[in-house]
């Protein structure tokens, strides 16, 4: 995220809003590169996926894609399919936990409405012996996500957690408070355009704060996830851990399915935990740029095969 590449990130997430790059993506070669980033359609499909992730000794947090609906009854329609998602997983006896966005649950158009749909997922989950990890969006929604869990936990829902980005000039505060109520956190660059304002915008502040997030969490010896493919952080956080004598049991990795597979098993092999997020359904467009605009050389792959 140097200079440059903080530019391209912007350029393309800007871009991205657009409805005629939007159609341009929805063809069938725009689908076909994506499902390089998504584990299918079907959850059945994504189950299968997360079986032979299994057998890498990886976990998974399953992510049915969808996000910002525009209508309340489609948030619905995404919470009925996250009940499903976790009757599947406790199916199949699967190593996963769940991932879900606000906004797919309706926070933009109906706070009530979305917090209900959330605490329904949560307490489904908990009958099922699992865990919900709230992801976090732009700014407009960061503190109303981080009421939520709250929230969940006040009313006794503890397997609820949310994610912090190492790229807010808030989240410093937000990790001590989070920390402090006991909020399982997945630590993470940031992956929205946002102003320098309210975000750090060179790589070296975003690295900082990121390695301050780290140490805060294993300092505390607090269940650290340390969501990353960057080759600094990971080793950073091996090293910072085995200083400490912190066990190997005390964190995990996370990676996105898709990305560095070779790197997430050497991970698993060496004794670490290991957490791959594995997306499926047909709303993959949003996630699809994200994952462009986190990496030049994945655009080149679009546009060799556009022309
Ligand atoms: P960075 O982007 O700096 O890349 C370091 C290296 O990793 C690259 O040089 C390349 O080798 C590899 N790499 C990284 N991205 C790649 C890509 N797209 N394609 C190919 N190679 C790539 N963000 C957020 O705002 N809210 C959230 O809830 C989440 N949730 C989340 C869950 C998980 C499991 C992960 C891994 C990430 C997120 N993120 C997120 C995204 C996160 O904020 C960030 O945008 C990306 O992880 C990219 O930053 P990295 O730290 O991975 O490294």
């Amino acid at each position: 995220m140097g200079i440059g590449s903080t530019w391209y990130r912007k350029s393309l997430l800007t871009v991205t809003g657009m409805p005629l790059v939007e159609k341009l993506s929805a063809t069938s070669f725009g689908k076909k590169l994506a499902s390089r980033f998504i584990a299918g359609e079907t959850l059945s499909e994504a189950l299968d996926e997360i079986e032979k992730l299994g057998k890498l000794g990886i976990m998974a947090t399953l992510d049915h894609l969808g996000e910002g609906v525009r209508d309340i009854s489609e948030a619905e329609a995404y919470k009925t399919q996250y009940l499903t998602l976790i009757e599947g997983i406790a199916e199949r006896k699967a190593s996963s936990n769940v991932s879900l966005k606000p906004t797919q649950m309706g926070l933009a158009l109906d706070p009530a409405a979305c917090y209900a749909n959330i605490r329904e997922v949560v307490k489904h989950a908990r009958r099922h012996r699992n865990f919900v990890r709230i992801d976090m969006e732009n700014t407009p929604y960061t503190q109303s996500t981080i009421d939520i869990v709250k929230r969940l936990h006040a009313e006794g829902l503890t397997n609820a957690g949310t994610v912090l980005q190492a790229y807010l000039f808030r989240t410093e505060k937000d990790v001590r408070e989070l920390l402090q109520a006991r909020i399982s956190l997945r630590l993470v660059k940031g992956a929205y355009k946002e102003s320098a304002e309210v975000a750090f915008q060179t790589k070296a502040e975003v690295m900082d704060s990121f390695k301050s997030m780290i140490k805060q969490h294993l300092d505390r010896r607090a269940y650290t996830a340390i969501a990353s493919h960057d080759d600094e952080i990971i080793s950073w956080a091996k090293a910072y851990a085995r200083s400490r004598r912190i066990p190997k049991t005390a964190f995990e990795f996370q990676m996105l399915y898709g990305l560095r597979m070779n790197e997430q098993a050497q991970l698993a092999k060496e004794g670490y935990r290991v957490r791959c997020y594995v997306p499926y359904g047909s709303m993959w467009y949003p996630y699809f740029t994200r994952r462009l605009a986190e990496k030049p050389a994945n655009l080149m792959l679009v546009l060799k095969h556009m022309f």
